[in-house]
């Protein structure tokens, strides 16, 4: 091992073997299905709503007089506004439906019972969260 490797060692005490067997927990079968992954959707759409949010926010300007040209100059100047208004407005319709279709997988799977009951009041939360950010970002546009 060379002075680098050695120096990550020391301060990271743990072989590539155990990290390995760390790491690489068999997935069981019945879990190798599609609707498993419905929760990791709206948690990655959420991560490109804050980014595309915040890129829209330098532009949009909220107050009624106001919020309807700054719309025009994002969608029709701006440069790429355009794409990032369309990303935006598609990703809050996905994550709506996703953090739907996945309350459903984890209804019909029975995944909210002991004990995860926890688990499905949090996610009865971020629903309500999900439901009104959603609600305050359609409430801006009209189309
Ligand atoms: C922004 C909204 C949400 C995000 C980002 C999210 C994220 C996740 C993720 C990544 C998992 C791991 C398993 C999987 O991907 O299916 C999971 C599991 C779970 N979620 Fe959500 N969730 C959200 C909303 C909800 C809602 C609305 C409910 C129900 C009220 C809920 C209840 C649960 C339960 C009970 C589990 C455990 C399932 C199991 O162990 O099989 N979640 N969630």
């Amino acid at each position: 091992m060379g002075v680098v490797g050695a120096w990550f060692r020391e301060r990271i005490p743990i072989s590539g073997s155990q990290l390995k067997e760390l790491t690489n927990e068999p997935v069981p079968n019945h879990l190798k299905r599609w609707w498993f992954c419905l929760g990791g959707t709206p948690a990655y759409l959420f991560v490109v709503q804050i980014v595309t949010g915040i890129l829209l926010a330098f532009y949009y300007k909220p107050s009624p007089d106001t919020a309807y040209e700054s719309v025009r100059y994002i969608t029709d100047e701006a440069a790429f506004g355009w794409y990032v208004r369309s990303i935006h407005k598609w990703g809050a319709t996905l994550m709506v439906a996703a953090v739907i279709l996945h309350q459903i997988r984890v209804f019909f799977t029975g995944a909210y019972r002991r004990p995860r009951e926890m688990n499905w009041m949090v996610g009865m939360c971020l629903l309500i969260c999900t439901l009104t950010v959603g609600f305050t970002g359609y409430s801006r546009i009209r189309c």
